[in-house]
C-alpha cells in the first residue's frame, strides 16, 4: 500500500514484450513504493528488467497489468496529454537514449525542455544558464556536445533534467559511459541536488560505488524485487553527503541553489 510520502508506486506490474514468436516476461510483478526525497539505486543483471521498470513506472512505456500511482494518481487513468504534461512539469530523465542534441549549444539543448512547455524565450534561456552554472558549466554554455567531454555532457544532460526543478529525476545507467572520476563528480551532484532541493532519484545502475552513494538499493533478477536494502546511516557516514536530508523544505531550494552554486566545487 502506498502511504502518505509515496511519490510513486507500482502494484504488481507486469510487463510483457511479445515479439510475435516469442514473449518476454520483463516485469513478473512488481511492487515497490519510493518516497519523496528518497535517493534510490536499482541494481541487477543486464536483461532483468531495469529500464523497463523506469519506463513504466516513469509513464514512458505502459505495464501490460498492474498499476503505476504517482503521487496518488493511477498513471493508467490520466489521458495522453495529462501525463505527458505531468512529466513535463515533474520529471526529469537521464536516459542514455535522451541525447543531447549535436546541433544545439548546451544552453540550447538545456533550454528546449522549457521552450516545449511554454516558457518565454528570455525567461527560458535564464533558467538555463543557471541550471549550466549549478552543475558546474559556466563559461561552455556556447559550446556543441562535441566540444565537450564525456563528464561534462552528462552534466548537460543533469542540467536538462533539473531545469524545469522536478519532483522526481529518473537515470538510466547515468554514469555509464564516465570515467571515475566524472562518475563520481555526477553522482556528488545528484547527492547534492537529493539532499539540498529534496529532488527524488531514482538510478539504475550496475556500479556498486554509485549504488552505495544511494539511500537504498533495490536489487532485481529476472523481472522481479528480490532484495531492498536500505542503507544504514552507518554506511551513509563513509560517503557523505551534501547537506542535512530532513530538514530542507520546499522553500529552501533556492537558498540550497545558490549555495551549490556558490561552493563552486562541483
Ligand atoms: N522493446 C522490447 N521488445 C522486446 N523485448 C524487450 C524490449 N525491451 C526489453 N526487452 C526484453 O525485456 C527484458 C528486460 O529488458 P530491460 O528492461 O532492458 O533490462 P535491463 O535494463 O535490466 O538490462 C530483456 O529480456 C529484454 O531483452
Ligand atoms: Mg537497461
Amino acid at each position: 500500500m502506498a502511504g502518505n510520502g509515496t511519490i510513486v508506486g507500482s502494484e504488481k506490474l507486469v510487463k510483457v514484450y511479445d515479439t510475435g514468436s516469442v514473449k518476454v516476461e520483463a516485469l513478473r510483478g512488481v511492487d515497490l513504493n519510493v518516497n519523496r526525497g528518497e535517493m534510490v539505486a536499482i541494481m541487477g543483471p543486464s536483461g532483468c528488467g531495469k529500464t523497463t521498470l523506469l519506463n513504466c513506472l516513469s509513464g514512458l512505456d505502459e505495464p501490460t497489468s498492474g498499476k503505476v500511482l504517482i503521487e496518488g494518481t493511477d498513471l493508467a487513468k490520466m489521458k495522453d496529454n495529462q501525463r505527458t504534461e505531468y512529466r513535463a512539469r515533474n520529471m526529469g530523465f537521464v536516459f542514455q537514449f535522451y541525447n543531447l542534441l549535436p546541433v544545439l549549444t548546451a544552453v540550447e539543448n538545456v533550454e528546449m525542455v522549457l521552450l516545449l512547455s511554454g516558457v518565454r524565450s528570455r525567461d527560458a534561456r535564464a533558467r538555463a544558464e543557471r541550471a549550466l552554472e549549478v552543475v558546474g558549466l559556466k563559461g561552455l554554455e556556447k559550446h556543441r556536445p562535441a566540444q565537450l567531454s564525456g563528464g561534462q555532457r552528462q552534466r548537460v544532460t543533469l542540467a536538462r533534467a533539473l531545469v524545469n526543478e522536478p519532483k522526481i529525476v529518473w537515470a538510466d545507467e547515468p554514469t555509464g559511459d564516465l570515467d571515475k572520476r566524472n562518475s563520481n563528480e555526477v553522482m556528488s551532484l545528484m547527492q547534492e541536488l537529493n539532499s539540498k532541493l529534496k529532488m527524488t532519484f531514482v538510478i539504475v545502475t550496475h556500479d556498486p560505488d554509485v549504488a552505495s552513494r544511494c539511500r537504498r538499493i533495490i536489487h532485481m533478477e529476472d523481472g522481479l524485487i528480490v532484495k531492498d536494502v536500505p542503507i544504514t546511516e552507518k554506511d551513509a557516514l563513509l560517503h557523505p553527503r551534501g547537506g542535512d536530508y530532513s530538514t530542507c523544505g520546499e522553500k529552501d531550494r533556492g537558498a540550497a541553489r545558490i549555495s551549490i552554486e556558490q561552493q563552486g566545487s562541483l
